[in-house]
């Protein structure tokens, strides 16, 4: 012990963590917080403030979205409204939590809102892109509303060595996960599924 007082719902993610590779919480955010999020998804999507999750020529385009079909709105963290706020002073505190415990030396984060439209997906993948591997965490929080059933699809499905995790997108319910370790997908949608994802980055770029 260094004398900190110990966060038993960090301490929590981080045993799943190392056992596990992944975590699920779902006490993360208050119900206030979490609504606020969602009213400011809406609010930039209202705005035309999205974009579908990749651009490029008519062709490319087609491809991308035989891969993942959602679209996403990057935040700028030097605009953000009081929830927003909010939410990056808890990832400050997360992370500080987990730098002094856990010597990650996560050092960046980006996070963007996230939309998929009915029938859309995200096919498996491992969240590593071209040349960076500066993701070390991924964290997602869940923004739909309370009544989200089964039959609505969306499963974040985690692939195991010998198990396939399925975890429904129920409001508020944050995933935390090792991005360069873990394959995962997410089923086809048969309701709007709203949600608020970033990683976790061990340098600036
Ligand atoms: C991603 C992703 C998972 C989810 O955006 O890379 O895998 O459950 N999201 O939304
Ligand atoms: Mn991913």
């Amino acid at each position: 012990m260094n004398g900190l007082i110990e966060n038993p719902k960090y301490e929590k993610i981080i045993e799943d963590l190392l056992n596990q590779q992944y975590s699920v919480v779902d006490d993360f955010f208050t119900d206030e917080e979490v609504s606020g999020l969602r009213n400011s998804l809406l609010n930039k999507y209202e705005e035309e403030d999205f974009k579908k999750s990749a651009i490029g020529d008519q062709f490319n385009e087609q491809v991308i979205k035989s891969i993942r079909g959602d679209f996403i709105s990057w935040i700028d963290e030097s605009q953000l409204n009081e929830t927003e706020n909010g939410f990056f002073l808890k990832m400050d505190d997360f992370t500080n939590y987990l730098n002094r415990t856990c010597f990650l030396g996560i050092q960046d984060r980006e996070f963007h809102y996230a939309l998929y439209p009915i029938g859309t997906f995200y096919k498996r993948h491992l969240d590593i892109f071209q040349n960076d591997d500066s993701r070390k965490l991924s964290v997602v929080c869940y923004l739909n509303d309370e009544n989200w059933l089964p039959e609505y699809g969306g499963e974040l499905v985690i692939y195991k060595e010998q198990d396939e995790i399925k975890i429904y997108p129920m409001k508020g319910r944050v995933v935390v996960f090792e991005s360069q370790i873990l394959e995962h997908e997410v089923l086809p949608v048969k309701r709007e599924r709203l949600s608020i994802t970033g990683w976790l980055k061990t340098r600036k770029l």
